[in-house]
């Protein structure tokens, strides 16, 4: 019998491409690991014995800090011992909510992260840093037509996809790669997500930009192979944020999906799947082309419909 859980986590991802799976269709049970926290099987992910890091005294910065994934992160890196955490958002008025969470540990900072000033003025501030998490992201705008590329007017609203979800987090790890160094090494974590390995058409400014970031963080990871900074793409699947398409409700956790991450990046881990997404892995590798005819049905017959939240 697969656990409920596991049973659940599918269900949720596949909800995303009309395409839940029976028990009969589901995955052979398997007993849970520490690899495989929703019982998935997994296959070895690119791993780095010499670069298990540990959130204890972690000096973090995380991007987008101010509500959902984010956020989480905040919460379990200043849980697990994190000596100081760089809680950056666009809006300062999110600034007193987040210092109140640890006055002595949080640092709030306004980071626009497309906002090359901003980027800058946060690299000086965090100048003791060991770990960046790469969180903030553009979903795309109001207008679902405006996120495609034929229906859209121009092609504006992919490029700011673009700028926040690829470039932005290059341009900071550009920045605060030589800190972490000069301050004995640490993490870069890119959040991704399972919608770079297929587009989701009605975010395909979304999907676009996040399939560059994986590759980006693919590069990233090789010029620093040699160096004692752990650069890990995290696969997040399905967690319960603004961002979840109206009618979906995530089934993990912010908290759930941060735990995760960082236990993750304690094992030396550079290829990530949080909240689920090892389920959508599974199925799109076992029959891609089924699976790419299910996205695409169901974007023609049941479109996604986006939150009014931008
Ligand atoms: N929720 C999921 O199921 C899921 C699934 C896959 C991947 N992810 C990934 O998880 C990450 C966080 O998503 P979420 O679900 O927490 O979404 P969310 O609740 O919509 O939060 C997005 C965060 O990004 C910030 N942001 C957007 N543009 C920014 C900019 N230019 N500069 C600085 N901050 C900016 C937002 O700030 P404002 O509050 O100012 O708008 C907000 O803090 C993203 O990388 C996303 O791709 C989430």
């Amino acid at each position: 019998m697969l656990r409920r859980d596991v049973i659940a986590a599918i269900a949720a991802t596949a909800a995303m491409t009309d395409a839940v799976p029976t028990a009969a269709q589901a995955p052979a049970p398997q007993s849970p690991t520490p690899q495989s926290p929703t019982g998935v099987p997994r296959k070895a992910v690119l791993t780095y014995p010499n670069k298990t890091m540990s959130a204890k005294d972690a000096v973090a910065l995380v991007t987008g800090s101010n509500r959902g994934v984010g956020l989480g992160f905040v919460k379990v890196l200043l849980a697990r011992g994190a000596k100081r955490v760089y809680a950056t958002a666009r809006n300062p008025e999110h600034f007193a909510e987040l210092a109140a969470l640890d006055p002595g540990r949080v640092v709030p900072l306004e980071l626009d992260v497309t906002n090359d000033a901003h980027r800058r003025a946060a690299a000086e501030a965090a100048t003791d840093l060991t770990w960046l998490i790469n969180n903030a992201a553009y979903p795309g705008g109001r207008n679902t037509e405006e996120r495609r590329i034929l229906s859209a007017t121009n092609l504006d609203d992919l490029k700011r996809s673009m700028d926040t979800n690829c470039w932005a987090p290059a341009e900071l790890a550009r920045l605060f790669a030589p800190i972490i160094l000069k301050n004995g090494g640490g993490v870069i974590a890119n959040i991704l997500t399972a919608g770079a390995w297929y587009c989701l058409p009605e975010y395909s400014g979304y999907s676009i930009s996040k399939a560059a970031e994986m590759m980006a963080t693919q590069g990233l990871r090789a010029e620093l192979d040699r160096e004692p900074i752990l650069v890990a793409s995290v696969f997040t699947g399905d967690v319960d944020t603004r961002a979840t398409p109206v009618g979906h409700t995530g089934n993990f956790t912010p908290e759930q999906h941060a735990e995760e991450v960082l236990d993750a990046v304690a094992r030396g881990e550079s290829d990530i799947y949080a909240a689920g997404s090892y389920g959508m892995r599974a199925r799109i590798d076992e029959d891609p082309a089924a699976f790419h005819r299910r996205v695409i049905d169901r974007f023609h017959d049941r479109p996604l419909v986006i939150k009014n939240h931008i």
